[in-house]
């Protein structure tokens, strides 16, 4: 890969310099005021708006019917990088093996892992789901853990400080090699909860409980938070980590100036790809910088695959899990002393970041067309902005200069008591999480017929995610709520349509 250049922009924002991590190019002042005019809010609703119908530019994929819509690389790619696409597929989808093993490549699985491939977790390249039975092993979705701590040193101007849990680190594992103890068994229990709707319709919302039972190495700190996660999409990550920083700035409104009841706040981590804080974009919470460091962290945390971006070859295995600390590993002097080299890292992190985005079905039907215009009015816009344009890439052709239509801010809002896991991650609060985008949301249960919707799965339908929204989304929920049910039945039909 060539040597990428950085490119320092200058911002207005209490953090060190911010950098591009992407080899970005420079926009001309007429570049800039085309991409304010394709990007500003649609204002008519009779027709769909110019190139509408492909939401990732020229890398849309053909929305195909079944369980494969989500795993199509971007389109247009040469052979070569199709090559390699492949190449990384092969190892998104390998099942690791325990160390020792005659199969070198593939060894170094945990000691403690929460699944052996990132395709149990994202399943079809799409989402995961909570346990379909009560305690079940081995499932799609995880808990993270941290405690409180006293101040974070890293710099970051309104990080809330935490460190991992004593005993269990910053994730609960729940599968362990031969010999070791997995480190508990998620417990989810739901709620039924009525809400009442316009025109006399009833929805019935699941709301969750989560315990962390049959602890393997002794009880978690007293103060432990935990936060449950399911495994988001995969598609179209490449196309938002080249949204250039100060676009997605551009909607920030911290302190709510404008007065609307949002605000917005970025998250900035440190990375570790470029030593410096960068805008979060990945995870729920945004706590990751580029998808490059989340598979890392993906094969790290979630497999217990050591890389050179997290190099301990036991994981999240803390100090105090002796046994699983001494276990043995699968790093090999070829892949330097990894159990995945920087090579395999960057084809995984290549495939991660080139699954294709498919293309909109129906979306000038009338209905549909209607579902858009309450989307707009109503509000939805201000967290789920539509478009986008990507910086120009030097060397990604697939991402560079594209019109996109994602529906995310990737910005920190609040979202009420309701979804708040009252677990800090970063800037984020324990009631913030990111806006995340929408592309691809109707064909999520036909890729994975179990998928379900916001950070833990908890909605079964695109209306329940809706009216789990709280906090400064009430006033959009209130309104779907209140509003006429056809006007209700046109905003599912578009966001199916996405
Ligand atoms: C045990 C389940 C699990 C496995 C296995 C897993 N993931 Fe994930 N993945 C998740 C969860 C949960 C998140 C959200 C994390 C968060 O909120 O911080 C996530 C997030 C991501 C994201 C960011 C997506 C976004 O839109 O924010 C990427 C990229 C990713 N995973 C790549 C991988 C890769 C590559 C692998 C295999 C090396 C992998 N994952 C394995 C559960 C999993
Ligand atoms: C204040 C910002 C905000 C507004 C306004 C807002 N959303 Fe969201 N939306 C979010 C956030 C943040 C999440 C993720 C919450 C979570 O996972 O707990 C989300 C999640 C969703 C999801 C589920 C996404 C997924 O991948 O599971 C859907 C669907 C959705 N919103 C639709 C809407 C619609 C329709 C409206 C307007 C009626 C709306 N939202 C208004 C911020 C907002």
């Amino acid at each position: 890969m060539p040597d990428r250049k950085i490119l320092v922009l200058p911002l207005l924002v209490a953090v060190p310099a911010l950098a591009e991590p992407l080899a970005v190019l420079p926009r001309s002042a007429e570049e800039a005021a085309r991409v304010a005019e394709v990007t500003a809010p649609a204002t008519g609703f009779g027709r769909p708006e110019p190139y509408e119908g492909n939401p990732a530019g020229a890398s849309t994929v053909p929305a195909l019917a079944g369980g494969k819509a989500f795993s199509k690389p971007s389109a247009g790619m040469d052979p070569v990088r199709e090559l390699d696409f492949m190449v990384g597929k092969a190892l998104f989808e390998k099942l690791w093996v325990a160390s020792p093993s005659s199969t070198k490549a593939s060894d170094g699985l945990g000691p403690l892992f929460n699944a052996r491939s990132c395709l149990q977790c994202h399943i079809g390249d799409g989402r995961g789901h909570p346990p379909s039975e009560p305690g079940a092993h081995g499932v799609s979705m995880f808990l993270r853990v941290s405690i409180p701590a006293e101040q974070a040193s890293n710099g970051i101007e309104g990080w809330i400080a935490t460190a991992p849990d004593p005993a269990y680190g910053f994730q609960l594992q729940d599968q362990g090699n031969r010999g070791i103890p997995a480190e508990y068994r998620m417990q989810v229990t739901y709620e039924e909860v009525p809400v009442a709707l316009s025109g006399g319709e009833t929805a019935s919302l699941r709301r969750p409980a989560y315990a962390a039972e049959e602890l393997g190495f002794g009880p978690l700190h007293p103060d432990a938070m935990l936060s449950p996660r399911v495994a988001p999409p995969m598609i179209g990550l490449g196309l938002l980590e080249a949204i250039p920083a100060e676009d997605i700035l551009a909607h920030a409104d911290p302190d709510d100036l404008d007065g609307d009841g949002i605000s917005g706040r970025a998250s900035f981590v440190p990375s570790r790809e470029t030593g410096r804080p960068e805008l979060g974009r990945f995870g729920w919470k945004a706590g990751s910088p580029s998808v490059r460091q989340q598979s890392a962290e993906a094969l790290s945390n979630d497999i217990g695959i050591s890389s050179p971006l997290f190099p301990h070859h036991w994981g999240d295995c803390t100090e105090a899990q002796e046994i699983c600390r001494g276990a043995p590993d699968g790093g090999d002097p070829g892949q330097g002393g990894h159990e995945i080299d920087a090579g395999g890292l960057d084809l995984v992190a290549f495939y991660a970041r080139n699954l294709g985005v498919p293309a909109r079905r129906g979306l000038d039907a009338p209905e549909t067309l209607r579902g858009k215009q309450v989307f707009h009015e109503t509000g939805c816009i201000s967290c789920h902005v539509p478009k986008f344009v990507t910086a120009r890439l030097e060397d990604q052709p697939e991402q560079s200069f594209q019109l996109i239509w994602p529906y995310g801010d990737l910005l920190l809002h609040d979202m009420g008591e309701g979804l708040a896991d009252h677990r800090p991650e970063g800037r984020a609060t324990g009631r913030e999480w990111k806006t995340p985008p929408l592309w691809g949301i109707g064909l999520a249960q036909q890729v994975s017929p179990d998928a379900a919707f916001l950070h833990d799965g908890r909605a079964r339908s695109l209306l329940e995610a809706i009216l789990w929204h709280g906090g400064e989304a009430a006033p959009q929920r209130d309104a779907v709520i209140a509003m006429p049910k056809p006007d209700r039945d046109a905003l599912i039909a578009f966001l199916e349509s996405l």
